[in-house]
């Protein structure tokens, strides 16, 4: 634990970068299976955003991060606890820099996904933000934390399988695996702001419904 360090503030706002980038910080946080879909809808959201709406956005993918930054981190609970609290810090920093982040982490346990969210609540407006005209009030309540649920059931994930894990999983190759093993339960969300059934809807769906939400929020500015 650090002692002896002070917060040292900027002479730029949050509000100033979102001006500048012509849109608003978030993070669209993508929770659910193995194989539900999140990694396939996150990077399909990001070309239409960049593509055509020429977003500044980065993905933070699961896998990806776990090559990095995470690496030293496996699937145990206190593993799985260290690698959202530190995704969700990197998020933070993003969301701050005015950036639309799409992550897509399984995130199994509600408690973390939920200090994720306390965590860009608590950081949205810093003391060194000048204050809210009556205009910006609205959208300095804009949240800069929206879940997604990303719902399929272990059986839907299970037969697409695409990368073999639930084969692995189920014959011991592989511990701990997400909705499988009994030690490592998926807490599906209990209010996200958005569900996505990825049993029911195409790809090209759950992307117009989250350009759709983005765009009502008046995030992409
Ligand atoms: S977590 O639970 O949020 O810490 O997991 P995450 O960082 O998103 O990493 C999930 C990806 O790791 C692969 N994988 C496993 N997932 C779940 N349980 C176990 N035991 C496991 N072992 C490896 C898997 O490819 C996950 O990626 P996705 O894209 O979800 O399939």
């Amino acid at each position: 634990m650090a002692t002896n360090i002070t917060w040292h503030h900027g002479h730029i706002t949050r509000s100033e970068r979102e001006r500048q980038l012509n849109q608003r910080g978030v993070t669209l946080w993508f929770t659910g299976l193995s194989g539900s879909g999140k990694s396939t809808i996150a990077t399909a959201l990001e070309r239409e955003l960049v593509l055509k709406h020429k977003k500044a956005l980065y993905v933070l993918d699961g896998d990806n991060i776990r090559h990095g930054l995470n690496k030293d981190l496996g699937f145990g609970p206190g593993d799985r606890q260290e690698n959202i609290r530190r995704i969700g810090e990197v998020c933070n920093l993003f969301t701050d820099a005015g950036i639309i982040v799409l992550a897509a982490f399984v995130s199994p346990y509600k408690e973390d996904r939920d200090k994720v969210r306390a965590l860009l609540d608590a950081s949205q407006r810093k003391p060194n933000d000048e204050a809210p005209s009556i205009n910006e009030t609205a959208v300095n309540r804009r949240k800069p934390f929206v879940e997604v649920y990303i719902q399929a059931d272990v059986a839907t994930c299970e037969q697409r399988d695409p990368k073999g894990l639930y084969k692995k999983a189920r014959s011991g190759e592989i511990k701990s695996f997400t909705g499988v093993s009994p030690d490592a339960p998926f807490e599906a969300p209990e209010n996200p702001e958005l569900v996505l059934n990825t049993g029911m809807l195409s790809v090209e769906d759950c992307v117009s419904r989250l350009v759709e939400y983005l765009s009502a929020g008046g995030y992409l500015a």
